[in-house]
């Protein structure tokens, strides 16, 4: 029987005991967690996962607000409006929704935001935290995969895992988190030299590499937890993962659905990050 590991349901719950905890931080310390949200432009995936978390953050009782800029803006213009929201003790999070406009130095926004604040964990102080093995803001979606992990008892320590991906938003952090638990971790790419092969090697094996059902059965190990990072749409237009779910689900013994896997539990760190970020302001 294979397991279906229910994201959707994980961070609904997550969700849940979050709003509890908010109304208890307010009443006891007076603090609403504040998360802005900096949106460059008007790309349209981005709008919708800005608009969800927007939504999730206005569930869990926090103080909101999304930014929108038009594209046009210099980078001086937007390196000046966060450090105006990195002085303004009203916001714990501030999070610049990437990709930028090409015109825009990621490297120098990601940098101008306060690591306290920064909660992507994509700030170089907050990444070399976590491969230091002392974590304070860890990017969500690699977070929200141990999480997924935890509440379904799937064994690391010891267990080979392979993650194909080397992004900094996913695929390294994902490595060190997986290392911390204990298993042995190799980063793959698209230039890996017999991929499949590398990966059917693999415990647990996670895919972000943006490929819409590249991943076949032929990939994957009996018996292996495959966590699917992968937000694709198919030839007909269908919203699909990275791992062609059908023909893999057959031989995993636990595999993420896309959608309702990986996705919904992405959020649900970014807020659970906002709300340890305000927490530390009092505690
Ligand atoms: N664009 C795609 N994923 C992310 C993310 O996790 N954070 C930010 N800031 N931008 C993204």
């Amino acid at each position: 029987m294979t397991t279906i590991i229910d994201g959707k349901a994980l961070a609904a719950k997550m969700q849940g005991a979050l709003a509890e905890k908010t109304a208890q931080l307010k009443a006891e310390h007076g603090v609403t967690p504040g998360l802005v949200v900096i949106l460059v432009g008007e790309d349209p995936a981005s709008q919708v996962y800005v608009r969800n978390k927007e939504r999730s953050a206005q569930a869990a009782g926090f103080k909101s607000e999304v930014v929108r800029v038009a594209e046009t803006i210099t980078e001086a213009e937007l390196l000046d409006l966060i450090a105006g929201f990195n002085q303004d003790p009203s916001w714990h999070g501030i999070l610049v929704q990437l990709p930028l406009p090409d015109h825009i130095n990621e490297e120098k926004v990601l940098l101008a935001i306060d690591p306290a604040k920064d909660v992507d964990g994509f700030h170089p102080t907050n990444m070399g935290k976590l491969w230091s093995g002392h974590p304070v803001m860890i990017p969500s979606t690699p977070a929200g995969i141990m999480q997924m992990f935890t509440e379904y008892d799937i064994e690391l320590k010891g267990k080979k895992a392979v993650v194909i991906g080397r992004s900094n938003i996913v695929g390294k952090p994902m490595a060190q988190m997986l290392l911390d638990a204990h298993a042995t971790v190799t980063i793959a790419h698209s230039r890996t030299q017999n991929l499949a092969a590398l990966a059917k090697t693999a415990d647990i094996l996670v895919v972000a590499i943006g490929r819409a059902n590249f991943v076949t059965k032929d990939f994957v190990k009996d018996g292996a937890v495959v966590i699917d990072v992968g937000m694709n749409r198919d030839e007909n237009g269908k919203l699909c993962g990275d791992v062609a779910y059908a023909e893999v689900a057959e031989i995993a013994s636990a595999i993420t659905p896309v959608p309702g896997g990986v996705g919904p539990m992405t959020i649900t760190m970014l807020m659970e990050q906002t709300y340890n970020a305000a927490v530390r302001t009092v505690k």
